[in-house]
């Protein structure tokens, strides 16, 4: 991207017309992020299978359903099929059988080019952060902005606000480089957020954190699920889980053993 001061001056100054574009634009872009909440469920599997090989299945059969603003959690033994699931989400794992639905939409019958636009509505956050390290902490925010063509106005104002979000504020011009783990991981939650998405997925996120940094993401995820945001989270986090208790999916070599609201990460023994 070219620094350009003149075409920053000519944002500042948009004529109504060019700011009748740029609502349109954002009103497309809604349009395109092709999650249709409204119409039931956020998630649905239908008898999903995953087979990456004749002798390892990532997921078994799974057939389940999620609400528009629910929080969820998937646990499991490291090798149950967390990840599995949650990239389904985003397409980057195509079932072998079955079916996944997100927002309405039937991911099969997306087309390849529509990919870029599912994703870009749904937030996700991952164990190793995955933030831009050449750039600072702002721009780590700005640049979801940048990619769904929000103005630079909006990026303006949106980034600081979601940076106090996450209490960040003051740490805008470092580097991720020159955070603290919890911070890095605030910083990838405020990408994940800034665009509002109705769904945020978050595949171990507090996997490098030690309990007390984790609690903090914990609340700050719990925030955003409070203002409509439906979240999928895999953790091994027991204390975490037992904590929040909020509905858990739990996997055991790819097929689903138990799916319990307001539950505990294990079963309550009996
Ligand atoms: N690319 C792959 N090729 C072959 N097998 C794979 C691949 N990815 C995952 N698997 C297998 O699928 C199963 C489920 O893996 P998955 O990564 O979903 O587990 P997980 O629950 O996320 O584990 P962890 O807690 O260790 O992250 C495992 O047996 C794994 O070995
Ligand atoms: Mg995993």
């Amino acid at each position: 991207m070219s620094a350009d001061p003149a075409s920053e001056t000519a944002a500042a100054t948009e004529s109504a017309p060019k700011r009748a574009r740029g609502r349109e634009r954002e009103r497309r872009i809604d349009r395109r992020s092709l999650l249709r909440p409204g119409d039931g469920p956020m998630v649905v599997f239908d008898k999903v299978v995953k087979r990456y090989a004749e002798d390892a299945t990532g997921l078994d059969g799974v057939s389940l359903s999620i609400e528009s603003g629910e929080f969820v959690f998937l646990v499991g033994a490291s090798g149950s099929g967390k990840s599995t699931f949650i990239r389904m989400l985003i397409r980057e794992i195509e079932p072998t059988e079955g079916r996944v639905m997100v927002g309405g939409r039937d991911l099969a019958k997306m087309r390849r080019s529509k990919i870029p636009y599912l994703r870009r509505g749904i937030g996700c956050v991952f164990q190793d952060y995955k933030l831009l390290t050449g750039r600072s902490v702002y721009d780590n925010v700005a640049y979801a902005l940048q990619v769904t063509g929000d103005a630079p106005r909006s990026i303006r104002r949106k980034v600081p606000e979601i940076l106090n979000l996450v209490g960040l504020s003051d740490k805008a011009d470092r580097l991720p480089g020159e955070l603290s783990g919890g911070e890095q991981q605030r910083v990838s939650i405020a990408r994940a957020f800034v665009n509002h998405p109705r769904l945020l997925i978050a595949d171990e996120p507090t996997g490098n954190l030690d309990p007390d940094t984790s609690i903090g993401i914990m609340q700050l995820l719990y925030r955003i699920n409070r203002t409509g945001t439906t979240i999928v989270m895999a953790t091994h986090d027991r204390e975490l889980v037992d904590k929040m208790q909020m509905r858990v999916i739990a996997l055991e070599h790819g097929k689903v053993i138990r799916d319990q609201r307001q539950a505990r990460y294990a079963r309550a023994e009996s």
